[in-house]
């Protein structure tokens, strides 16, 4: 594996990624891509080193997936789960951090129900000096870059199997379809979507996609790149998001995050905003759909759609996780020493 620029400490929000550097993850999730293929598929690239999953969150596949690719670059790792931790006895979650470190962590995947926990780990650590680069696995509302990044790669390996690049996105329409407003998979692929060039469109009812989410989102890169404001286009229906869409990414209802009633039924939801066969008849003959899991069947998506190979990404997805969180903990992991 060649040794690859890569400046990054942390990992906390897409937001300030370059295009340089989603190129750099592509091309070295690539390569991993290629090491899962083979028989052995395990490299000795983090031999020695720690990485700790302090999931204070459920999760399936971000927290076996970044597991998974931690042993994969043969690294130790450590996992712990907060209903069996000293949390449960007044033990704070920089404490926990901390106790971690001490144990000589190198690399920390963290995931919190509350937005901004990975970015005060982060800032403890740099506080310390401890070098321990900081991964976010998803924080409440805010961000999960993890996962925008490994349906970049899932989108540029669907346009270019053997040689994903950012520029094959250029123009290509995607439509995200859902609960954006208690979505961070939605946040983080925004940042990354409009930046390699798409046109992204969001379709959801008024009271999951307020009317002023794509511009106050554009806030904070508006001094940046006026890119975010004139490629978000917003929709309270779903056809127009749908028609002539290359990829249509559909999101869970996060009825955990919901304060209030913000839907009559998930029946007319489903009928609503629903993607089904019928639907993906206004898309591009070849679209594609993806969805981040855990799929309400029937609810977002139709279940039969889930299961079909030749419409469905789901599976590409959570695969090529493995390769590209291989590909953050190897970049992240050598650039430190
Ligand atoms: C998402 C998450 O937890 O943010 N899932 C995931 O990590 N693959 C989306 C969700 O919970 O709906």
């Amino acid at each position: 594996m060649a040794e690859a620029t890569w400046n990054r400490h942390h990992i906390i929000s897409l937001a300030d990624f370059t295009l340089a550097e989603y190129e750099t993850v592509l091309q070295t999730a690539t390569s991993f891509l290629e090491v899962l293929s083979r028989r052995t598929k395990k490299v000795p690239t983090l031999q020695g080193q720690v990485v700790t999953h302090l999931f204070f969150e459920p999760s399936t596949r971000t927290r076996s997936s970044f597991e998974l690719a931690a042993k994969r670059l043969s690294a130790d790792t450590l996992n712990f789960a907060p209903g069996t931790s000293s949390l449960t006895k007044g033990e704070t979650i920089l404490d926990t951090a901390k106790t971690y470190l001490a144990m000589g962590t190198d690399l920390m995947v963290i995931r919190h129900q509350q937005a901004g926990v990975p970015l005060a780990i982060a800032q403890e650590m740099d506080r310390l000096g401890s070098g321990v680069g900081v991964f976010n696995a998803g924080d409440g509302q805010h961000e999960h870059p993890s996962q925008a990044l490994l349906d970049l790669f899932t989108i540029c390996t669907s346009l270019s199997p053997d040689y994903p690049q950012i520029s094959a996105l250029k123009g290509k329409k995607i439509a995200i379809v859902g609960d954006i407003l208690h979505s961070r998979v939605a946040r983080s692929n925004l940042w990354s979507l409009t930046a390699c060039g798409a046109d992204v469109h969001l379709a959801a009812p008024p009271t999951l996609l307020p009317k002023q989410f794509s511009a106050s989102f554009a806030a904070p890169l508006a001094e940046q790149s006026k890119a975010i404001s004139t490629q978000i286009k917003t929709h309270w229906k779903i056809e127009p998001a749908v028609q002539d869409a290359d990829f249509v990414m559909t999101l869970r209802l996060q009825k955990e995050r919901m304060t209030r009633y913000l839907l009559p039924s998930l029946r007319e939801y489903h009928q609503q905003f629903g993607i089904t066969r019928d639907r993906l008849a206004l898309c591009k003959p070849d679209v594609k759909v993806l969805h981040p899991g855990p799929v309400n069947r029937g609810v977002e998506i139709s279940s039969d759609l889930m299961d079909d190979p030749a419409l469905s990404l789901i599976p590409k997805q959570v695969a090529n996780g493995v390769a590209v969180r291989m590909a953050l903990l190897y970049l992240m992991g050598t650039s430190r020493n």
